[in-house]
């Protein structure tokens, strides 16, 4: 429909956080997304009505950041809301919490409906770059990593600075995963400002453990390639404890991540900021994904059942 647009939600598979220092990642866009409508409007001005599902507080907390996300775009895209009184209306499937892709996934929505509705014909590149723009009112310096993931979908390796890197990992079919959300509205600004902190007070041991991060990377990107999922989880656990490492998990997060190990995923760990929001379980199959579902459930957590690798046909 004419000035509509998507965009997935996420989930970081390996290193966020790290990837901010340059260190590959692996994220995946899921199943869910986020749908930008834009009408007219008798004002000259930007009308934002958000009804995305979302955890308590999260719209409250964000909304001054929003707002300087959607001025970021619409100057980046030469849009003057004083001539174009345009209303927008964020809506769609992805449920919206911390650590799920939600800033990344509507900048991308918004951005593609404005290309859509003022006939701009832009490329995913283009779109790209400008939900990146719109990623700076709510990060501050984001690595990229969630609107790329947001924009071409599917599994991705994606490394910022000199060797900069985004390519598809092909997968033969999308394998089932369960997110839990703590229920916490998590500050991704602050998270990253601690690791930066601790990490210039203790160099010498972030470096060892920055190391080991980027092995797991080209180590998870061998077994995804050979479909080696067991593996895949093992390094999961493994990234899940380099994070803990840096302190940017939370008693909840860890407590989510034993639930889901516990009840038989082949690894699971805390994506996105950290301090709260999401936790991803691996878990192949219908059957393993419900069975981890129900035990986190158990204990009055939400979940997201989908799945990563999905084109974004299939998505
Ligand atoms: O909190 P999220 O889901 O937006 O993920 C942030 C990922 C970080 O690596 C912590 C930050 C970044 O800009 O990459």
């Amino acid at each position: 429909m004419k000035g509509e647009g998507i965009g997935f939600g996420k989930t970081i598979l390996f290193n966020e956080h790290f990837v901010v220092y340059d260190i590959p990642s692996i994220v995946s866009a899921i199943g869910n997304y986020t749908v930008a409508r834009i009408e007219p409007y008798d004002k000259a001005k930007v009308e934002l009505v958000d009804n995305r599902k979302a955890t308590p507080n999260y719209k409250e907390e964000k909304l001054t950041q929003q707002q300087d996300s959607l001025k970021r775009m619409m100057a980046t895209m030469n849009i003057d809301p004083s001539k174009n009184g345009i209303k927008i209306t964020l809506e769609g499937n992805l449920y919206v919490a911390s650590g799920i892709g939600a800033s990344a996934a509507s900048c991308v929505a918004i951005a593609r409906a404005l290309s859509n509705y003022f006939d701009m014909n832009l490329s995913d590149e283009e779109i790209n770059n400008i939900a990146y723009e719109g990623e700076k009112g709510y990060h501050g310096t984001p690595s990229g990593v969630d609107n790329t993931a947001s924009t071409y979908g599917g599994l991705i390796w994606f490394q910022k600075g000199e060797e900069k890197a985004i390519e598809q990992i092909a997968l033969h079919y999308p394998i089932e995963i369960v997110i839990g959300n703590t229920g916490k509205v998590a500050n991704t600004k602050a998270a990253v400002a601690g690791v930066r902190e601790r990490r210039e007070k203790e160099p010498e041991k972030y470096q060892a453990i920055f190391d080991r991060a980027e092995n797991i990377a080209y180590l998870a990107k061998d077994a995804f390639e050979e479909e080696d999922f067991k593996e895949v989880g093992k390094l999961m656990n493994e990234n899940h404890k380099l994070l803990q490492q840096i302190e940017v998990s939370s008693r909840e997060l860890d407590f989510m991540v034993k639930l889901a190990r516990d009840a038989g995923a082949l690894g699971a760990k805390l994506t996105g900021g950290g301090l709260g929001g999401n936790m991803i379980a691996l878990t192949p199959g219908r059957e393993l994904q419900d069975t981890v579902a129900n035990a986190i459930e158990k204990e009055g957590f939400q979940t997201v059942k989908t799945v990563v690798g999905a084109s974004r046909k299939e998505a």
